[in-house]
């Protein structure tokens, strides 16, 4: 197949931006995949080593370029970068971003314009940076139905819980780091609330299951409360804390979400995944499990992944929405059991207590006290709704029997296979 000539015009130049034009640069890594025309960049004061005939500050430069026929969208604002997105569209040109908000928040106004206007929309970047998910749920999970996908889909946040919890580093050191290098987004408050792992989550549905949910609907825990007694319960047990976003198929046909920070244990995919990797995990009857890691966050690996959807356009790729457009019920269902771990205050503790269906292990001295036991997702979502100090730590799901027998009977069936 002929490549297309691709001429692009570059929205935003912070980190990634920045990081692209110098890929781009580099012919020989490029293989001359694309040539930048012109970058709008937001502040007119900050110096940039850019051409000056390529430097604008008024975003028409590009949308009324005929020559350039893709834009890519590096910005931080999710409403702004739509209204850019959107006036590209409108006029045929192609667009690749990295803006999770921007992707999630209006995904369905998205999509129509990619059916109206005919024109490829691609943003493999806005998910786990370097990590190749979106096309691979799109394509290569299509006939082998996923069960589960779960994972670290944050970077700074897993760089900030691997310095403070094996390094001892403090929280607001560590939050600083992340930003020098280039990890957190402009405001670091989605990083550690867990909303950029719901935004992407809510993403990473739409690709593995057809169907799209906004961040909101998407229950999600921080990693602000993680304290010193819950660090204190996973090294004892040999198990580390991550931020851990999930969705997972159940034997009724619902798909249950959420993120929230996670206990794991030292033989899991996920317990080496430190630092600011990301780790996802996908599950299928078929092949059974698949583990994706790499670099998460940063200048070149979030190039990186641009940069393949550029090529990617070259060929006239296109997300097809196969499992958004296909017929079959997707329910989603928020009715969970779960096994959690939660600290807080002593004085908070019967009020907490109230809320668990069951109560494991307890703990508690003068000043705090924990419980383990199970919990509705519903009524900890509740509970987080009364009280954002509490600490919530996933265990375990809790798994029916009837969908654990069902999960045996297809792993048996899969053992027999190669005997
Ligand atoms: N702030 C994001 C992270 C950047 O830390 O994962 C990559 O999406």
């Amino acid at each position: 197949m002929q490549r297309k000539k691709l001429v692009i015009g570059l929205f935003g130049f912070g980190c990634v931006g920045s990081g692209l034009y110098k890929v781009l640069g580099k012919e020989a890594v490029t293989g001359q995949v694309a040539t930048i025309k012109k970058i709008v960049a937001k502040n007119p004061l900050k110096k940039r080593d850019i051409a000056p005939h390529q430097l604008s500050y008024c975003k028409d430069d590009i949308l009324d370029d005929d020559e350039i026929n893709v834009v890519v969208e590096l910005t931080d604002d999710a409403d702004a970068a739509f209204q850019i997105v959107q006036a590209a569209m409108q006029k045929g040109k192609a667009v690749v971003s990295a803006n999770k908000k921007m992707v999630s928040t209006y995904f369905m106004e998205l999509y129509h314009l990619q059916q109206e206007y005919r024109v490829p929309f691609l943003y493999e970047a806005a998910c786990c940076a370097s990590l190749p998910l979106i096309r691979n749920l799109e394509e290569y999970y299509d006939t082998d139905t996923l069960q589960s996908v779960e994972g670290i889909l944050n970077g700074s946040t897993n760089y900030i819980l691997t310095k403070t919890f094996n390094e001892k580093i403090q929280f607001a050191d560590a939050l600083k780091t992340a930003q020098a290098l280039g990890y957190a987004e402009s405001d670091p408050s989605l990083d550690i609330s867990g909303k950029d792992a719901a935004y992407k989550l809510s993403i990473l549905l739409i690709h593995a299951f057809g169907i799209h949910v906004q961040q909101e609907d998407i229950f999600t825990v921080g990693i602000q409360q993680i304290n010193e007694v819950d660090n204190a319960y996973a090294l004892a047990r040999n198990q580390k804390i991550k931020l851990v976003a999930r969705a997972f198929k159940q034997l009724d046909g619902c798909v249950r979400f959420f993120v929230m920070p996670a206990f794991v244990q030292h033989d899991h995919y996920l317990y080496h995944v430190d630092d600011v990797f990301n780790g996802v995990i996908t599950r299928t009857h078929l092949a059974d499990t698949h583990f994706y890691a790499g670099r998460g966050a940063g200048a070149l690996p979030t190039s990186s992944a641009v940069l393949s959807d550029i090529a990617a356009l070259g060929y006239q790729y296109k997300y097809e929405y196969k499992k958004l457009v296909s017929a079959g019920p997707k329910n989603i269902s928020h009715d969970c059991l779960l096994q959690v771990y939660v600290s807080f205050p002593i004085a908070k503790a019967d009020f907490v207590k109230n809320y668990f269906t069951e109560i494991g292990e307890a703990f508690s001295n003068s000043e705090k006290g924990y419980f383990t036991g199970t919990i509705t997702l519903k009524n900890l979502q509740a509970l987080q709704q009364k009280d954002e100090a509490l600490s919530f730590i996933l265990m375990d799901v809790c798994i029916a029997e009837e969908e654990q027998k069902h999960e045996a009977a297809w792993q048996e069936e899969a053992v027999l296979e190669f005997e």
